[in-house]
């Protein structure tokens, strides 16, 4: 058995070959579209382009509250072609893919519009990816697997907090052993967004905290990460910034098109940051609990959040006492410990004002080593975390969030 340090410079050395990568792979962004009705701006925009038979791809739930209508109305008003897919449900799995490809080549689609959360925007690039791809879902998934530039994608995101629309993941889940695969290729990034908080006065409170609490996740993971780097700051700060500022307002007082329209951008400039700069454990422990409880991904990094920040705390001080500047925490003159410290009970604070348990209800303490294996195998493979924890540490650390 390799002693465990010597491990950590293995982990460390292949992050270090990974930030060369990214830092000289051009990493594609989306034309954006960004304000009250950007959606139908981003509709005209499509009308001008050459595709004109459209996959929608999104989830019943929001063909029932009619959140497409206005997006549907204007595709006939401009005269564009197009097909619904709604079969979609969170935490999007292969069958749902290849049904969505089906309906797809069926219809002869020769461009994909996803209107949804990450789980919309998620299974549509893998739809897109498979169209042009003639691999199964599985050896697509994993790190530049992409060969082929994929089907044209647009996408309006009905959520704030995946950053689906410009990052380079999707992730789909295999149907027979729950495991979560991220897709992460930089051909994935969708041709054109719209960030149009009109779209999301609607969403509930709950699901405006989760999603909330996950592009918040996103900007920290991607602020500490040994492979962060000035561009991927800038957007994690301001991020941050932003849903300090409007996420408490977006989730009491869903109707507030401001805290609505700045969540939008807030979760965008965090895709931005961890697109690059990558995620951390835990990204890697919540997928595990999406994967075993099914339990939304959001709540999953909100409950995970302050653990892993806490045990990170040493090797990251000075970036967590930025973050918390850039959350307004600063009172006087403050050390870094005494800020770092500061910004991780804000985040406790802010889960316990939103309603997040502070521990997983369905956490079985005899699934923690799987958890566990599985979480680290993520982590260290996909990663540059600032502090690395063994698989006993990493157990305790999750036996923290059993009921
Ligand atoms: N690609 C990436 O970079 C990335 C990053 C983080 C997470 N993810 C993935 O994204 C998925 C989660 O996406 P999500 O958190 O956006 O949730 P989601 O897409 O699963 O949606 C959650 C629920 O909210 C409802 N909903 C969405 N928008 C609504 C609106 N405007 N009004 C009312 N209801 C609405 C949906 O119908 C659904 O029931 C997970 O599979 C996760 O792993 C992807
Ligand atoms: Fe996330």
């Amino acid at each position: 058995m390799i002693p465990f340090s010597f491990q950590v410079t293995g982990y460390k050395n292949l992050q270090k070959a990974l930030k060369v990568v990214v830092k000289t792979l051009p990493f594609p962004k989306p034309t954006l579209f960004s304000g009250t009705d950007s959606s139908l701006e981003l509709c005209e925009a499509v009308a001008q382009m050459d595709n004109k038979n459209l996959l929608i791809v999104t989830d019943a739930m929001l063909v029932k509250i009619g959140l497409l209508d206005k997006i549907t109305k204007k595709l006939d008003d401009l005269g564009i072609k197009y097909i619904i897919y709604d079969g979609v449900q969170p935490d999007p799995t292969y069958d749902q893919v290849e049904e969505g490809l089906a309906v797809l080549k069926k219809h002869n689609c020769d461009a994909v519009l996803a209107v949804g959360g990450g789980s919309s925007m998620d299974a549509a690039k893998v739809i897109c990816a498979r169209a042009t791809n003639n691999k199964p879902i599985r050896k697509l998934a994993g790190m530049f697997k992409v060969f082929k530039a994929i089907t044209p994608l647009y996408v309006i995101p009905t959520t704030a907090g995946t950053g689906s629309e410009v990052t380079v993941a999707a992730v789909v889940s295999d149907p027979v052993t729950h495991e979560k695969t991220p897709v992460m290729d930089p051909k994935i990034v969708p041709l054109m967004a719209a960030l149009d908080g009109t779209l999301m006065t609607g969403l509930p409170a709950h699901i405006t905290a989760a999603t909330g609490m996950d592009a918040l996740t996103h900007a920290v993971e991607a602020y500490i990460s040994a492979n962060a780097i000035p561009e991927t700051d800038a957007y994690a700060l301001a991020a941050t910034k932003l849903i300090m500022q409007y996420l408490p307002t977006a989730v009491k007082d869903g109707g507030n098109l401001e805290a609505r329209q700045n969540m939008a951008l807030a979760s965008y400039y965090a895709g931005l940051a961890f697109t690059k700069a990558g995620v951390g454990y835990v990204h890697a422990i919540a997928h595990n609990f999406g994967a075993f409880y099914h339990t939304p991904h959001g709540l999953a990094n909100s409950i995970v959040l302050p653990h892993v920040l806490e045990y990170s705390k040493e090797a990251a001080t000075d970036r967590l006492a930025k973050l918390a500047e850039a959350s307004g925490l600063r009172t006087g003159r403050e050390g870094n410990a005494k800020l770092a410290q500061k910004f991780i009970d804000h985040v406790r604070q802010l889960c316990k004002e939103f309603d997040i348990p502070p521990v997983l209800e369905a956490l079985k303490p005899e699934d923690i080593p799987a958890i566990t294996r599985n979480a680290l195998k993520e982590a260290h493979f996909t990663y540059a975390v600032p502090k690395y924890m063994d698989q006993n540490t990493c157990e305790n650390l999750i036996s923290k969030m059993v009921v």
